[in-house]
């Protein structure tokens, strides 16, 4: 099983929406996907309680029903403020880190010593496609999507997609569907934006 952590101590960064998206299009996908909340909030495992039946299933990690054996995929949501241990814990866990970082001065700097925590894993694994960075609430090509990527790229953090602020997945979340679960016509621009993160996140290291 391919386990992701969704991760990002800075409170309201986007995980919850980035996990279950990811949860949704790799499901849309037929792919066979797990979903862990380790937040107590339990934002993603309401979400997932509300998912009708008639959608491409999403298991929660506690049940095994359905799903096969070792294959697929374990997309975990993380809690604000993992830090230290815990979040050194969660790493040993996993095979990625998606990191959702909105370009804004607070929020980089908020992130600052969470993204040192992840360098030195990337660098104790020598695994280069570890750490895969997003920007959230940004549309690509702007003034602000440039400036988060210069700040990441000094720090050796590419920048995988910018998903820009729409209601699209305030809509969704609301009937525990994903964008991928929306009809395609009126979610091309999502889609589209999500394309690099999940190319980077399907192919083999
Ligand atoms: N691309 C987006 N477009 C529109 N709204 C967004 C987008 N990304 C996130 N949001 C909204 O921003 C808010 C915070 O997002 P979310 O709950 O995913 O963050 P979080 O990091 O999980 O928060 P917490 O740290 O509290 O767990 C939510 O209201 C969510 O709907
Ligand atoms: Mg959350």
């Amino acid at each position: 099983m391919r386990a992701i952590l969704v991760a990002n101590p800075k409170g309201g960064s986007g995980k919850t929406t980035l996990a279950v998206t990811l949860a949704g299009a790799l499901a849309a996908a037929g792919q066979n996907v797990r979903l862990l909340d380790m937040d107590k909030q339990q934002s993603a495992s309401t979400w997932l309680s509300q998912r009708a039946t008639g959608l491409p299933p999403i298991w929660p990690f506690e049940q095994t029903q359905g799903t096969t054996g070792k294959e697929g995929w374990l997309i975990i949501d993380s809690p604000a403020g993992l830090h230290g241990k815990n979040l050194e814990r969660a790493l040993k866990l996993v095979e990625r880190v998606v990191v959702p970082i909105a370009p804004s001065m607070f929020d980089i700097e908020a992130s600052r010593s969470f993204l040192t925590a992840l360098q030195a894993e990337k660098a104790i694994r020598k695994e280069r496609a570890f750490i895969g960075m997003v920007g959230m609430r940004v549309a690509p090509r702007t003034r602000a999507a440039a400036i988060l990527e210069s700040f990441l790229l000094e720090n050796n953090l590419p920048v995988l997609a910018h998903l820009q602020d729409t209601q699209a997945y305030i809509n969704a979340a609301f009937e525990g569907k994903s964008v991928f679960d929306l009809p395609a016509r009126l979610t091309e621009r999502e889609r589209e934006q999500w394309q690099p993160l999940l190319t980077w996140l399907t192919a083999t290291q």
